[in-house]
Parts: structure tokens; C-alpha cells; sequence
């Protein structure tokens, strides 16, 4: 089996069997990063460059682990340090960055389409590791790795979706991927945060918080994206916090085995409580370790690799 194409954009494309390949790969990667020596020599000789024009901790620093864990060399470039700031165009950028000796390019920006324009412009492999509000298909795919991993199957399970739809590119691609694999997506959040016309995607629309968490056997909480909404979409922090926070109280309406996820970063006490992002069936810890064997079998399927020759050592 191969993946379509030479990029990895975002999951609407993607099929159920395309996904579970690529959470199949991930699993002898998280092996691999379980030992002491979590060193593979799989992709060396191969150059990855991260180009991140927007903040990132766990999404940069995991595919740079990740390049390194299978011995790539992996080069970081920082939108607010490059000559972007010089007025270089993206399109220059990416052609530069391929000219350098990229095989995989990974890229996060603040305009929708902008990893689908790179990947149009260059014939080495692009990775969207976030663009704007459309997609972040390797965050999804490691939520979905994370589930599996708790429940044995996305089949048939509910999976509850809460807070900033509007401006997550998670939620999208989260509802695309766990859709696709047979679990049922509700979405919840303040009307304003509710883009019309997000029931086509498949997913069902709650208004009440707590209706939307009833008989849950996921639930995956989103940080309210200032910085990509207009001001005055709810009244303020304490309002969103009372009624659409998770706390103990509203997680106990779910199923009792629920699992509790966050992409990060959170904002604690806004759309959960510390307890409930600390507590027994928080898996936000698991989901970052988790995206660091994701993304190593996203670049090890992008740069060639196949099931015949998954590294074990
Ligand atoms: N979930 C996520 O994309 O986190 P970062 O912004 O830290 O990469």
C-alpha cells in the first residue's frame, strides 16, 4: 500500500484505508521511541525543512524529533527570521527551500491553502502542519492514533467536539478523519463559533454543552483562537468559561471510561479546569508523545517507505 500523492494537505481526501496505514505505521514508531536509544537510520541522508510562519511548541518540535529519531537532517525556519520579512513571497520560499535540497517540506501559515500552493510549486513532498483555519491534518491523525490506542477501534464511537469550531483547523480535520473512520462527531460552542453549514460535514450540532457530553466516549476540548477571530464573539472568558468550560461536573456526564483531549496549548480555567486537564482520563500528555510517532510515519510513508520495510532498527 502507498499514500496518494507525494503531500500529505489535509484529511478530506483521505480514505479509511489511507489513515488506518498511516496509524498502523505510527505504532512500531512509538515503539521506537520507547527505547533508550531512539535512533533508526531509516531516512539519513534525506533533508527535512520546517518553515513555521506561525508559534508552534509541539507541532515544530515533534517533526524535528521525529526527522532526528530517524536520523534525517531536519533545518528550521521561522517566518519572523527569514527574508519573508524581506518580502519574499511563499512561492519564492518554498522554490528557495527546495533549491537548498528539500525532500519534505513541512509548513504552517496563517492563510488557508498555503501548504496546497507549496506543494504546487515544488516537486519535493509538503506537509501542512496548520494552514489558517482549514486544516491540521497531523493533529488529527494523532488524536485518532491516540484513541485506537485507548479503545482498541474509532468504530462506532461518539466523539464530542467542544468550543471554537469557527477558527479550529483542528476541528476540521478531526471531524473529516474520525468521521471517515466510523466514529460519530458532535460539536458544541457558542453560536457565533458555529460556521454554518458544518452539518454537511456529517457531524451533528449541540447548542447545551451538557447534551453535547451525555454518553461522550471522547471528548476533545479547543482553545478559544483569539488570534484568528474577530473580538466580541461571546462576552468574555468568564462567560465562555461557565458555559461551555469542561469540569469535573459536566466530564462526568460523558461515558465513565471518556477520554478527555486537548490539542494544546491550553488555556486552563477557560475552556477546562486544571482538574479535569490533570485528571484520570486527561490524555493531552499522551497525545503530544504520540505526535512525535505519528509524524515519524508521515515522513517515513512521504519519503518512500513502505510496510515491507517498517525500521526496527
Ligand atoms: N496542537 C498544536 O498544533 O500545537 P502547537 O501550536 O504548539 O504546534
Amino acid at each position: 500500500m502507498t499514500l496518494q500523492g507525494k503531500d500529505l494537505l489535509g484529511l478530506l481526501h483521505k480514505t479509511e484505508s489511507e489513515i488506518e496505514y498511516i496509524l498502523d505505521t505510527a505504532v512500531p514508531m512509538k515503539e521506537i521511541i520507547s527505547r533508550p536509544l531512539k535512533k533508526v537510520p531509516t531516512l539519513r541522508g534525506r533533508t527535512i525543512v520546517n518553515v513555521f510562519y506561525e508559534p508552534s511548541t509541539r507541532t515544530r518540535t515533534s517533526f524535528e524529533l521525529a526527522a532526528k529519531y530517524l536520523s534525517a537532517d531536519s533545518v528550521n525556519i521561522s517566518g519572523s527570521a527569514s527574508s519573508v520579512v524581506k518580502g519574499e513571497s511563499l512561492v519564492d520560499t518554498a522554490r528557495t527551500v527546495k533549491a537548498l535540497g528539500a525532500d519534505i517540506i513541512v509548513v504552517r501559515h496563517a492563510m488557508a491553502g498555503a501548504a496546497e500552493l507549496m506543494a504546487r510549486t515544488v516537486s519535493a513532498s509538503v506537509i501542512n502542519a496548520g494552514d489558517g483555519a482549514h486544516e491540521h491534518p497531523t493533529q488529527a491523525l494523532l488524536d485518532m492514533f491516540t484513541v485506537r490506542e485507548a479503545k482498541g477501534t474509532l468504530k462506532g464511537l461518539e466523539v464530542a467536539i467542544i468550543g471554537d469550531i469557527t477558527h479550529s483547523r483542528v476541528a476540521r480535520s478531526d471531524i473529516w478523519g474520525f468521521s471517515r473512520m466510523g466514529a460519530r462527531v458532535r460539536v458544541c460552542g457558542p453560536p457565533t463559533m458555529i460556521p454554518h453549514g458544518i452539518d454537511t460535514m456529517g457531524c451533528k450540532i449541540f447548542d447545551k454543552v451538557e447534551d453535547a457530553l451525555e454518553g461522550a466516549d471522547v471528548v476533545i476540548v479547543l482553545r478559544i483562537q483569539n488570534e484568528r477571530q474577530q473580538q466580541g464573539l461571546f462576552p468574555g472568558l468568564r462567560e465562555y468559561a461557565n458555559m461551555y468550560g469542561i469540569n469535573s461536573k459536566r466530564l462526568g456526564l460523558a461515558a465513565p471510561d471518556a477520554l478527555l483531549m486537548h490539542p494544546g496549548p491550553i488555556n486552563r480555567g477557560v475552556e477546562l479546569t486544571g482538574e479535569v486537564a490533570d485528571g484520570q482520563q486527561s490524555l493531552i500528555e499522551t497525545q503530544v508523545t504520540n505526535g512525535v510517532a505519528v509524524r515519524m510515519a508521515i515522513l517515513y510513508l512521504l519519503a518512500g517507505g513502505g510496510d515491507a520495510n517498517v525500521p526496527v532498527d
